[in-house]
């Protein structure tokens, strides 16, 4: 790369020229959300990717979101900047193991957690996104048996809430699973305004403390009308750059993982950089390609859940 490239004017160049969108999740490090055309969560970058009309989607987040971007429009290019940003989470349940686990109980309907590979997609009836799960288990019939993956910590959560007994597989987020629970209690003594919020990734000692629970988008959304000044995020740490912007008066305080040498940082959202985007642009590649069999298989769930969250 010429180091003298202007990269965020040569992005909007590639952008115009090969009628490119960027989608970028808030976990994305904050040049590249400011070079996005659409920033969100989960739920609403999938449904950006159903409905754009851009020859090419750069999808600036971790494989299983442009690999979904790919399952809802196959006749894009779906370009990724690095083809190993994956995630632990969707490493946590390997199709094959998870087929066996299914067929232990052959009446559950399987819900899956957005966050997993097309295989586990492909196994699954619905699928859901943090900001929809409990509107998607309320959609089901009282007596129509569960079971919910990967996310074991995000599933604990919604039993809870719903108060539906599924049976959860037990995976979950690196970044989330870390944060402590001591460290955030003293963070709290010293911010005793402060409110903490979190999201349902973390396990659930974290979640008893928060006084908001939500996905990204609702993390965000609740600063923006929440009237505290202070925030402990226990989240990844990209959303605090959005959190900043829309609220340039308050202060938001990540919230300390349980070891010092850890990170609140996803490794493999980072994986993604301005440099690597400008040149998946220039050079359209890496790309996300699919069996078209199991493309067709994953998408049936997805559109289950982009029906109920219409
Ligand atoms: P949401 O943005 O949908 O809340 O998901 C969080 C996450 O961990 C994505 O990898
Ligand atoms: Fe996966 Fe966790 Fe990273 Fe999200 S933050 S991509 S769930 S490892």
């Amino acid at each position: 790369v010429d180091v003298r490239l202007d990269l965020f004017a040569e992005i909007e160049r590639l952008k115009k020229e090969k009628n490119a969108i960027i989608l970028a999740h808030y976990y994305q490090e904050p040049d590249i959300q400011d070079v996005a055309d659409y920033i969100g969560d989960s739920l609403g970058l999938s449904q950006q990717a159903a409905k754009t009309d851009a020859d090419i989607i750069v999808f600036a987040g971790v494989h299983f979101m442009a690999e979904t971007a790919k399952i809802l429009s196959p006749q894009k290019k779906v370009l990724l900047p690095d083809l190993k940003a994956g995630c632990s989470l969707a490493d946590s349940a390997p199709p094959e193991l998870f087929a066996r686990f299914k067929a232990q109980y052959p009446d559950h309907l399987v819900i899956s957690y957005i966050n997993c590979s097309a295989g586990i997609k492909a196994l699954s009836d619905i699928i859901c996104t943090s900001s929809n799960a409990e509107k998607i288990i309320e959609a089901v019939p009282k007596d129509q048996p569960i079971i919910f993956a990967p996310d074991r910590n995000l599933g604990s959560y919604l039993v809870k809430k719903t108060g539906r007994d599924m049976v959860l597989w037990n995976g979950a987020c690196m970044v989330h699973e870390i944060f402590s629970l001591e460290k955030i209690t003293k963070l709290k003594v010293r911010h005793p305004k402060a409110k903490i919020i979190a999201h349902p990734e973390c396990e659930a000692p974290v979640l008893a403390i928060a006084d908001f629970i939500g996905s990204t988008t609702g993390l965000l959304k609740f600063t923006q009308r929440d009237d505290a000044q202070e925030y402990i995020v226990v989240t990844e740490t990209g959303i605090l750059h959005q959190m900043q912007k829309e609220n340039p008066n308050k202060t938001f305080i990540p919230a300390p993982p349980n070891n010092a040498c850890a990170c609140n940082d996803c490794p493999h959202m980072k994986l993604n950089t301005l440099e690597k985007l400008y040149l998946c642009m220039e050079y359209e590649q890496p790309e996300i390609t699919m069996d078209e069999a199991l493309r067709v298989a994953a998408k049936r769930p997805i559109d289950r859940m982009l029906e109920i969250s219409a």
